[in-house]
C-alpha cells in the first residue's frame, strides 16, 4: 500500500494558512504555492538513491555521495498543477516536465485526457505528479492511470491539500503510489470542494474568478 506523507513542518503550516486565506491575492498565492512546493519536493526526494564518488578536497582525497540512478520527471495536472512546477524545479532543476490535461465528460462523468505530452524517455524516469488539490481523487487516479498506460512504473503524487476521501481513493486505485501532502482537510462538501480548503486553486493561481 502506498504511504501517505503529511508534512507538518511549521513553515508549511504557516504558508498554508495564508494560502487558504480568502484575502490572499493571485501574486501572493502563486508565491506561497511555489514555496510550499519546494518544501514538499525536499521531502518527496528523501529516498532518492545515492552512490559513492571519489573526490579530492583541498585537504585530502575522500568519498562523497551523489544522486544515482534514474532521472526525475515532474508532471503537473493541468491546469492548477502548473502552480507547483517551479517549486519542484527549484530543487530538481534538471528534471524534465510532462503535462497532462483532463476534463470530465459531462454525460458519463468519466475523466477524458485532452492533452498529454511526456518527455521522450519517460519510461526511464521516476515521475512526480503534482496537483494542488486532491478532492475526490478522480483527476489524480485518471492521470496516474494514463501515465502508467505509457509504461511508467515509479510514480509519486504531491499535493498541497487533500480530502480523506481522495487519499483513500488514490491509495486504493494505485497502491504503489506514495502521496505527499501538506495537509489533510476535514472533508468534501456537497460540491466536492475541500473543507476548509482554499477554494479553486486554478482560479486563484490564474485570477480567473
Ligand atoms: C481541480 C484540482 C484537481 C481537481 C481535484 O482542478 O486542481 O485537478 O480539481 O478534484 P478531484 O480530486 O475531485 O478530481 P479543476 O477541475 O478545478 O481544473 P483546473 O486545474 O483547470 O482549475
Amino acid at each position: 500500500m502506498g504511504k501517505v506523507h503529511v508534512m507538518d513542518h511549521p513553515l508549511i503550516q504557516h504558508k498554508l494558512t495564508y494560502l487558504r486565506d480568502i484575502k490572499t491575492g493571485a501574486k501572493e498565492f502563486r508565491e506561497l504555492a511555489k514555496e510550499m512546493s519546494t518544501l514538499i519536493a525536499y521531502e518527496a526526494t528523501r529516498d532518492i538513491p545515492l552512490e559513492d564518488i571519489e573526490i579530492e578536497t583541498p585537504i585530502c582525497k575522500t568519498t562523497g555521495k551523489i544522486i544515482a540512478g534514474r532521472k526525475v520527471g515532474i508532471v503537473p495536472i493541468l491546469r492548477a498543477g502548473l502552480g507547483m512546477v517551479d517549486g519542484f524545479l527549484t530543487l530538481i532543476p534538471a528534471a524534465k516536465v510532462g503535462h497532462i490535461g483532463l476534463y470530465r465528460d459531462p454525460e458519463t462523468l468519466e475523466p477524458v485526457e485532452y492533452y498529454c505530452k511526456m518527455p521522450a524517455d519517460v519510461t526511464e524516469r521516476d515521475l512526480i505528479v503534482v496537483d494542488p488539490m486532491l478532492a475526490t481523487g478522480g483527476s489524480a487516479i485518471a492521470a496516474i492511470g494514463f501515465i502508467k498506460d505509457r509504461g511508467v512504473q515509479n510514480i509519486k503524487l504531491c499535493c498541497l491539500i487533500a480530502a480523506p476521501e481522495g487519499i483513500e481513493a488514490v491509495t486504493k486505485a494505485h497502491p504503489d503510489v506514495d502521496i505527499y501532502v501538506a495537509a489533510v482537510d476535514e472533508k468534501l462538501n456537497d460540491h466536492a470542494y475541500l473543507v476548509p480548503g482554499l477554494g479553486d486553486a486554478g482560479d486563484r493561481l490564474f485570477g480567473t474568478k
